[in-house]
């Protein structure tokens, strides 16, 4: 007796995905898209029994209303590494997996860190307006502002995960001296951990900041620690907007309280305030912390690789729950 095919798994995508990752994922699963329905809820309520998985992106995520709607719900399957915006909790609460692209993008994001943190010290950017200005040619040799230097300074590495690791590492090839923050100490690694933040960014030249987002890193960076870093720290965010007091940030670069900040990530983003977009000694990029073609396609490949793992062994590649 020949048994009957097992239907494909039906997925829901919560919100837009990149082509790299959306076209393979239709071709192997039954996609629907919730962002396509004027009133995303009430179609749910009456669709929603017939969807095994989700498939969504670390950026916009989902909201926890969605999941008494899914009652055959089995996995999530997320596009980046950050937790902030899943509703982890509802999720463990049901039981329910989540796989990330953790491990994936460690190397680009900590790579983009140092390359804010390379570019403010070095001025690499104002350099560059300097030089097409034409502004060198009318000032002559050895009058451009004068930079900091990299090799020998001190890191200090706020959040000391995967990626936080994969940053304090790259530092060695510039002979600086690292110390991290956390809530606890990390076992089994070189640097020295700082239980208080203020005494950190007191301490540090550079201080990276690429600890979690949500609730518990709110504003974790704010006005006392700003002035701990001090007018000659640099700031850098690639953690999440949320881990900034941007309040605080802006009056600090606007009075000289710090020397500058290398920003990926704000409150309020795409849509970042005015007052940011004119902060003086800044280098602002759009969120692109993971965004390499090669790394973008492993995320991609790896959201499936969970989904394949999950309804093919019922186990996944990159677990984050
Ligand atoms: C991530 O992986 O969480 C990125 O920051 C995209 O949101």
């Amino acid at each position: 007796m020949s048994s009957s095919p097992r239907p494909a798994p039906r997925l829901l995508q919560t919100g837009p995905l990149v082509p790299s990752l959306a076209e393979p994922l239709n071709a192997r699963y039954t996609v629907e898209r919730l962002f396509d329905h004027p009133d995303p809820l009430t179609w749910l309520r009456a669709e929603g029994a017939r969807f095994d998985g989700i498939a969504c992106s670390a950026g916009l995520g989902f909201s926890a209303d969605l999941l008494p709607l899914l009652p055959a719900l089995q996995v999530v399957s997320s596009y980046g590494v950050g937790l902030d915006k899943i509703p982890q909790d509802a999720l463990r609460a049901r039981g329910i997996p989540l796989a990330t692209t953790g491990g994936v993008l460690d190397d680009c994001v900590a790579d983009a860190a140092w390359a804010l943190l390379m570019a403010l010290g070095r001025r690499v950017v104002e350099a560059d307006a300097y030089v097409r200005s034409g502004q060198w040619a009318q000032d002559g040799l050895n009058q451009f502002p004068l930079g900091r230097r990299i090799s020998g300074a001190r890191l200090g590495v706020v959040g000391l995960g995967r990626i936080g690791q994969v940053v304090a590492r790259r530092a060695a090839g510039f002979d600086m001296r690292v110390a991290y923050h956390s809530r606890r100490p990390v076992a089994g690694v070189p640097w020295r951990h700082e239980p208080d933040l203020c005494a950190l960014a007191r301490d540090s030249d550079f201080l990276v900041l690429i600890t979690a987002g949500g609730e518990a890193t709110r504003h974790l960076v704010n006005a006392p620690v700003l002035e701990a870093l001090g007018p000659r720290g640099y700031l850098i965010n690639v953690a999440r907007g949320s881990v900034v007091d941007e309040a605080a940030l802006l009056q600090a670069l606007a009075s000289g309280q710090i020397a500058g900040a290398g920003l990926d990530v704000f409150d309020n983003e795409p849509a970042i305030s005015a007052a940011m977009r004119a902060a003086p000694r800044t280098l602002l990029m759009p969120h692109i912390a993971s965004a390499t073609e090669e790394t973008r396609q492993a995320m991609a490949q790896r959201v499936i690789d969970n989904l394949d793992a999950w309804f093919e062994r019922g186990e996944l590649v990159s677990p984050a729950l």
